[in-house]
């Protein structure tokens, strides 16, 4: 028999565990559900907050611009998440793909890496969250005190609290978090409509120009090398602020806003008809946003000129400050309820990943014990559910939110490189979504992750390269032991009976 040295997961492998009665997850979701969940986790803090202190600090009106650079890279990564979600549906996304084509070791890596992505991600909202709550109770006259809320909290009891309800609703089911998510993610489309409806009438041509604001150089001991982006500190390139450095710099920190159209892949062992939705529910949730997305950073620096944007609030601060502060109040609902669904899913994806790895015994296999009830994999979603209540709770997140970034941005590079490998080694697949002009389009797809990684600050790097040095200490203490593909157990069904 060959050795596997790499350690590749065959894909048929793969679908294979998928039918173990133990790791069995319910097969609810159709194409609407999973455009319904993509809409649900993209729309969040990027387009309630970071549109106004991209305009207002880096790109001016441009902003726009920024956000269809960036929908751009997503669009071409999204297109090769699609194939793979269609020819693999399994769950784990992103790490599953990369067992299927570059071997354990790097899927190992990518699931490590998805831990910004996902847990991160989601402490990082839910701080965001427990903001949007407090901005809302200080609005009725009871705001609670700064040390159990919002971002300078000792303790942020409101994050915690957002944190562990949504893992509740998790584990009860994927019908019952895609209803949820249905209903919030009405909310939130209507308020977004409502901004550019509404506020298209409020904008005034002179706030458009200069489109693009003439570059100026950070002023001196502004920015030290750590903060600035890696590339300028390679090329010895100094950036300024504005100009098209800006808007490039700038579609590198929106990206945040389109974080999440990913996340469906992760469901695709629970949709009924995978290599037909899959597809569906990552393009249709991305092309949705991205066309929102340009439509709101168009209206709100058209209300209000882009140096006296809020950094904390723009869209409710451009309606107040053209005399409409119900809107503002209405706003923060809609920001709110949008949050909550960002947190729940990227909890999700969370501990869709997990599971797939303790699956593959690369973590404590009873971790992917799923519910006999509920059929949710609800060890591993308590135990997502605690730790990024943890992190929203207690660590101050501000400053690490642009590793969620870079982590992403690294799976969008390896999922690209994927699509092209998994083509050469396994063109016997079938696939019922084909990436177009393989390998010109997977290659640009992850030249321009690359490109948007090397946008980010060197802190972040750096913060980064030790996250993915603990990872490779992890798997050399851990995994490339106790791997099912190392020990080369597969667990029969009398195993599995027995177990529970
Ligand atoms: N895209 C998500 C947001 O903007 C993560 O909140």
């Amino acid at each position: 028999m060959a050795v596997n040295t790499r350690r590749v997961k065959s894909v048929e492998d793969s679908i294979r565990d998928t039918d173990e009665p133990e790791h069995r997850l319910k097969k609810n979701l159709s194409g609407l559900d999973l455009t319904v969940f993509g809409v649900g986790v993209i729309i969040g803090t990027g387009i309630f907050v970071l549109t106004g202190i991209v305009a207002r600090d880096q790109a001016g009106p441009a902003v726009a611009i920024s956000f269809v650079i960036a929908g751009i890279v997503c669009g071409l990564a999204a297109i090769c998440y699609a194939e793979f979600a269609s020819t693999v549906p399994v769950a784990g996304s992103a790490y599953t793909f990369s067992y299927a084509t570059f071997g354990e070791f790097i899927a190992w890596i990518i699931g490590w890496d998805l831990v910004l992505e996902l847990a991160l991600g989601a402490a990082t909202v839910s701080v965001g969250w427990s903001g949007y709550l407090n901005q809302l109770l200080d609005d009725i006259g009871t705001p609670l005190p700064s040390s159990i809320a919002g971002e300078t909290a000792t303790v942020n009891i409101p994050a915690i609290l957002i944190t562990l309800v949504m893992t509740g609703v998790l584990i009860l089911g994927i019908k019952l978090s895609s209803r949820v998510t249905a209903i919030i993610v009405a909310i939130k489309l209507v308020v977004v409509l409502l901004v550019i409806g509404v506020g298209f009438f409020l904008t005034k041509a002179e706030n458009y120009t200069p489109f693009v604001p003439p570059a100026q150089p950070a002023a001196a001991g502004e920015e030290g090398w750590l903060h600035t982006p890696l590339i300028s500190v390679l090329t010895g390139f100094s950036p300024g602020t504005y100009g098209w450095g800006g808007v490039l710099a700038g579609a590198a920190i929106v990206f945040f806003a389109f974080i999440g159209f990913d996340i469906v892949a992760t469901a695709a062992e629970e949709t009924r008809d995978p290599k037909r939705d899959m597809p569906r529910g990552i393009l249709g949730s991305l092309a949705i946003c991205t066309l929102l997305y340009v439509m709101v950073s168009l209206v709100v620096v058209g209300m209000q000129n882009y140096t006296e944007l809020s950094a904390t609030a723009p869209l409710a601060g451009a309606f107040s400050a053209n005399g409409w502060p119900v809107f503002a109040s209405l706003i923060s609902i809609g920001a709110l309820a949008g949050l909550t669904s960002v947190v729940m899913i990227l909890m999700l994806g969370q501990s869709r990943v997990l599971f797939a790895m303790s699956r593959d015994h690369l973590l404590p296999p009873g971790l992917a014990k799923v519910h006999p009830r509920y059929g949710t994999p609800y060890r591993i979603t308590i135990v997502t559910g605690i730790v990024v209540a943890l992190l929203a709770g207690f660590v101050p997140l501000t400053a690490l939110a642009e590793l969620v970034n870079i982590g992403t941005l690294f799976a969008f590079f390896l999922v690209s490189i994927g699509v092209w490998v998994l083509r050469r080694t396994r063109p016997d697949l079938h696939r019922s979504f084909r990436v177009p002009w393989v390998p010109v389009l997977p290659i640009v797809s992850a030249l321009a992750s690359l490109w948007l990684m090397s946008n980010l600050p060197t802190d972040t790097w750096l913060r980064f390269l030790v996250w993915m040095a603990l990872g490779v200490g992890m798997y050399f203490v851990y995994g490339r032991r106790r791997s099912r593909m190392a020990t080369g157990e597969r667990m029969s069904a009398a195993d599995n009976i027995a177990r529970r």
